[in-house]
């Protein structure tokens, strides 16, 4: 059933009613509510929420992936940012990484791959994001999240931190795991897009071809 809220921010004065039920049809549990979404009348601007999803994504992963789905629907726009971490030694250059993420969130007309340097808070207010999105897969990664996300809370107290879950079958993956198991010669079948399966053998084995 449609649902009706009234959005009055004192800085736009001319509101209208927009509907807010919406649903996210691959996610377990029923009826998702949609954020409330405020639409302005025509010659004021668009009350749109902009989150960034940070990280290193070496690789990409289905985790990854899933995360990205699930924050392209509660958000109207998401920015995944790849940091630029020169201490960091990581397999991929930052060029592959971003080819990789683009080739594969092509299909999201709500979503971008850029890369940022720095804090990420100076980051997320130059691109006038609302929110960071960061995955937590298990209890282990609270306590890390946490942290970072009350640091950057007090940094820039404007910026919330919005935690999803990937599903289940993705809670004990990680881009470190993938990169150990394919170096050992196991099966990465299923956790990585194929395209990264493809630029793992090709940086592994200097071939594309199938194993
Ligand atoms: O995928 P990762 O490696 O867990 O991502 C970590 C990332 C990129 C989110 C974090 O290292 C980060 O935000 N770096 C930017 C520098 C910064 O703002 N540091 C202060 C964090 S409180």
């Amino acid at each position: 059933m449609a649902e009706y809220s009234r959005c009055k921010p004192a800085s736009a004065p001319a509101y209208v009613s927009v509907r807010i039920n919406a649903e996210i049809p691959t996610l377990p549990g029923g009826t998702f509510r949609h954020k409330i979404r405020c639409q302005p009348q025509s010659g004021t601007q668009l009350n749109l929420v902009c989150a960034i999803y940070p990280g290193s994504f070496d690789p990409l992963t289905n985790g990854h992936l899933d995360l990205i789905e699930r924050g392209s629907k509660i958000f109207d726009e998401l920015i995944v940012s790849i940091l630029r971490n020169s201490e960091k030694d990581p397999l991929f250059t930052l060029e592959e990484r971003l080819e990789m993420l683009q080739e594969m969130t092509k299909h999201y007309d709500n979503v971008r791959v850029e890369a940022f340097e720095g804090m990420l808070v100076d980051y997320a207010m130059q691109k006038k994001a609302k929110a960071v999105l960061r995955g937590i897969r298990a209890i282990s990664d609270y306590e890390y999240e946490l942290q970072m996300a009350l640091m950057n809370r007090k940094l820039q107290p404007q910026l919330e931190t919005v935690f999803m879950m990937p599903a289940e079958a993705y809670s004990y993956l990680s881009s470190r795991l993938v990169k150990e198991i394919f170096r050992l010669g196991g099966s990465v079948r299923g956790l990585v897009p194929e395209l990264v399966e493809q630029r793992l053998r090709e940086k592994f084995h200097g071939t594309a071809a199938t194993l």
